[in-house]
């Protein structure tokens, strides 16, 4: 979707075209896009992730979606981890919540937060349907009193294993500094859309969308900041629209 490319070479056309398709992959190529959802993603996708991924493609706002490969990467690392206490800022229809969740022990936890009940709701079923209901609780409304009151409460301390962030990007600074507070020494926060849309290495004077400008100078004071922040390691991985991992470390 970044809109940073004004010339017409055979390439940069198909650049456009690519981001055009709003699929959210930064991979500089349809086909090779193309390639690896078909080769190893598709194929592999659980049932009721692809149930979800096809209700959420006829939704109005199905650009806000985590992209399957991300979903396959994100249920992925749930397990390497060994998580079981996680949490989820920003739902939407709900799949990377069910990937997260089909990847949770049968006795793990989501604590999942969005201002937004009725997209959730349009997922709800699959997640019924799939039995990972039970390790969901859902929170509607902003999530950083939330946060606050996690903050307020010892018992979360250091206790989430895995915490993943794609809500309001406006805010990703203040909730990274609550969520250094409750995600475990050794835990993962896992902050999205950190290359958005490419935009990050757009020209001042490049013609981008009104919300993709404005998010821009957040991302890139998030990205600043996570890179220069001792408590954590970070590994910034070009999947989907970016994702920043940050591994607490003290
Ligand atoms: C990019 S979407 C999330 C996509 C989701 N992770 C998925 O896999 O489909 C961002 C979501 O953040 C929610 N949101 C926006 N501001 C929020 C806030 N202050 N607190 C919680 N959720 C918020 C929106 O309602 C929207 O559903």
């Amino acid at each position: 979707m970044a809109e940073n490319n004004t010339t017409n070479t055979k390439d940069e056309t198909q650049v456009v075209k690519h981001q055009q398709i709003g699929h959210k992959s930064l991979l500089q190529s349809d086909a090779l896009y193309q390639y690896i959802l078909e080769t190893s993603v598709y194929p592999r996708e659980p049932e009721p992730m692809k149930e979800l991924r096809e209700i959420t493609a006829k939704h109005p706002w199905n650009l806000m979606t985590t992209p399957a490969d991300e979903g396959q990467f994100l249920n992925m690392l749930v397990k390497l981890i060994n998580a079981k206490n996680t949490m989820e800022l920003g739902v939407y229809t709900g799949y990377s919540l069910l990937a997260t969740a089909l990847a949770l022990p049968e006795d793990g936890k989501i604590i999942a937060m969005d201002i937004n009940r009725e997209n959730y709701e349009l997922g709800l079923p699959v997640i019924q349907k799939a039995g990972v209901a039970h390790k969901i609780d859902f929170r509607e409304g902003p999530a950083l009193p939330v946060l606050d009151e996690m903050i307020n409460d010892k018992k979360y301390h250091g206790f989430f294993d895995f915490i993943f962030v794609d809500a309001d990007k406006d805010n990703y600074l203040n909730y990274h500094k609550r969520l250094i507070e409750l995600v475990k020494v050794g835990g993962v926060i896992g902050y999205d859309n950190t290359l958005w849309t490419g935009s990050v290495v757009a020209p001042p004077d490049a013609p981008l969308r009104k919300y993709v400008r404005y998010y821009r100078d957040f991302v890139l004071e998030l990205n600043k900041a996570l890179a220069a922040d001792p408590r954590i390691e970070i590994c910034q991985l070009p999947v989907g629209d970016g994702i920043t991992l940050c591994r607490r470390i003290s």
